[in-house]
């Protein structure tokens, strides 16, 4: 190796080395794909704040359970989160976005609307929310 060869590896590589590694460009790699799938995080245990937090705010339609097997659920047809395809596409930014913003459709013939929470809820709050969510679905 020429002398000025081994001066750039010992100067520039380790901390090229370090930046490819860090969080920060890991963190811009993921913020250009299309989303981060929502899903039950491994050993998930809930926050007893965010238990209540759903069951004060998001039960009235999907209910306590997810099954959505409230008056509004069954009115507006809520799906059942308990089961797999109801996550099906659905991404962390989706769902962030649906929660935030609300949700106005005509599935099947029935109307179906989710009022938007984003006067009340931080985005923060809403991701933990989600996750409690998409929890119920148990792989
Ligand atoms: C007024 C009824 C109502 C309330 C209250 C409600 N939702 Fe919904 N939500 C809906 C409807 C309707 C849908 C779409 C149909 C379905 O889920 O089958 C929906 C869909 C969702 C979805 C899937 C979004 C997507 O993009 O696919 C998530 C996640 C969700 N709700 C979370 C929440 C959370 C968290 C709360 C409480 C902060 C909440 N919901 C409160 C009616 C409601």
């Amino acid at each position: 190796m020429s002398r000025r060869s081994s001066l750039f590896s010992l100067l520039l590589v380790p901390p090229l080395a370090a930046l490819l590694a860090s969080p920060i460009l890991r963190h811009q790699a993921q913020a250009e794909t299309a989303g981060t799938p929502l899903a039950r995080p491994a050993g998930y245990k809930p926050e007893k704040k965010v238990a209540r937090m759903w069951d004060s705010k998001c039960a009235t339609c999907h209910g306590e359970d997810g099954r959505g097997h409230t008056e509004q659920g069954k009115e507006m047809g809520i799906d059942d989160m308990t089961r797999a395809p109801y996550w099906k596409d659905v991404t962390v930014e989706r769902a962030r976005k649906s929660v935030l913003e609300g949700l106005k459709r005509t599935l099947n013939g029935k109307d179906q609307e989710m009022k938007p929470f984003g006067d009340r809820l931080t985005p923060q709050q809403v991701d933990a929310l989600n996750l409690y969510a998409v929890s119920f679905f148990k792989k």
